[in-house]
């Protein structure tokens, strides 16, 4: 089935879904999971290793910010000790206004997201995270999937001209953990509690669900369509989850073209905030290798060939994300009648 072609879901469809998810959770937390591979359990191992470092790490750096926020404060006072008093009133005078001029630029910043998210709601593209997987994840992974939506929506807001986001199945424990985020209530996004197919049962035609498990390829994004990324951290343990749904949906389906550009070194299944940062460098430059490129990580890529089915870790997510989060992109604007 071509990305654009339409088929249109059936109650019969929906209940296959429900069917087979019940077959494998019996809709408690957390839900029995597959046995762990020697592989996976080594993968596990990595990932605590990593966690580990990752905490150090962390703990290093807020040491080092106090440090450097002490001696800042001491040179301050020192430099204020060694001049006159009328010095001294015109250095805090001017300190003030350093200080006015950035709260000023960061409030006119604000203020200008604001604007981009807002026109994004009326004549962006439509992109749907679908939260119906809580009970697929262990609480780390749950933890990880919230990060990567905060990265999401981070990264959005500062594109010129963003997608508005949807979170759809925006209940229990998703809604729980998401609620936690500093300024969450203020995000200019859209949430929901039903599931995807029931909440935008009107633009059940436009739905498309991206999963790297489609026979179709994606070659264009369309402003009517609402392209759907499944909110799951699982190292691809519930392979083909995703594709398996929106087939029993009967919703369109199509995978990134990744393979028209580029060899992996492992597979070509990405992570949430991954995907939805190609869609957004594709919807500023129409370019899906350049978006490749600049989003898929070097080390992710190989010259050799596919090595397809490789499981990849949530410790290379983890590890992507925080790459991503030093890195900081910008995009530019797409009328909103393009
Ligand atoms: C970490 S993956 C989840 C993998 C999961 N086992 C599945 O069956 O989808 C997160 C989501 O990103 C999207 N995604 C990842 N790689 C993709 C690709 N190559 N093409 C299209 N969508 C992709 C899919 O929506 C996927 O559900």
């Amino acid at each position: 089935m071509e990305a654009n072609e339409v088929t249109l879901p059936t109650m019969e469809a929906n209940e296959n879904y429900q069917n087979a998810v019940e077959k494998i959770s019996d809709g408690g937390f957390p839900l029995p999971q597959p046995p762990l591979s020697k592989n996976a359990q080594k993968k596990l191992l990595k990932q605590q290793k990593y966690e580990a470092k990752k905490a150090e790490k962390k703990a290093l750096m807020k040491e080092q910010k106090k440090r450097e926020a002490e001696r800042k404060r001491k040179e301050w006072e020192e430099s204020l000790e060694s001049v006159t008093e009328e010095e001294r009133l015109k250095l805090i005078e001017s300190r003030k206004s350093l200080r006015k001029e950035r709260m000023d630029k960061r409030s006119e910043e604000k203020e200008m997201k604001k604007e981009r998210l807002t026109k994004a709601k009326e004549c962006g593209q439509n992109v749907v995270i679908d939260l119906e997987f809580p009970h697929l994840m262990s609480p780390t992974e749950i933890n990880s999937l919230v990060q990567q939506i905060m990265y999401c929506y981070a990264v959005n807001g500062r594109c010129t001209s963003p997608a508005h986001l949807w979170l759809i199945g925006y209940d229990g424990e998703m809604e729980k953990q998401l609620k936690r985020l500093p300024g969450f209530d203020k995000w200019i996004i859209e949430t929901e509690s039903k599931p995807y197919i029931e909440a935008l049962q009107d633009h059940k035609e436009n739905l498309v669900y991206l999963t790297a498990d489609s026979d179709n390829v994606l070659e264009e994004l369309d402003l009517k369509k609402f392209y759907i990324i499944g909110g799951l951290v699982d190292r691809n343990r519930w392979k083909g989850i995703t594709m398996k749904k929106a087939e029993a949906q009967g919703i369109q389906t199509a995978k990134l073209p990744i393979g028209n550009f580029m060899k992996m070194s492992s597979s070509q299944v990405l992570t949430v905030n991954q995907v939805l940062e190609i869609l957004l460098k594709f919807l500023e430059t129409r370019d899906w290798k350049t978006s490749f490129f600049q989003v898929i990580p070097q080390r992710k890529r190989c010259l050799d060939d596919i090595e397809e089915n490789v499981e990849d870790t949530a410790a290379e997510e983890n590890e992507e994300k925080d790459n991503q989060l030093t890195s900081k992109k910008n995009c530019v604007e797409v009328p909103c009648n393009s």
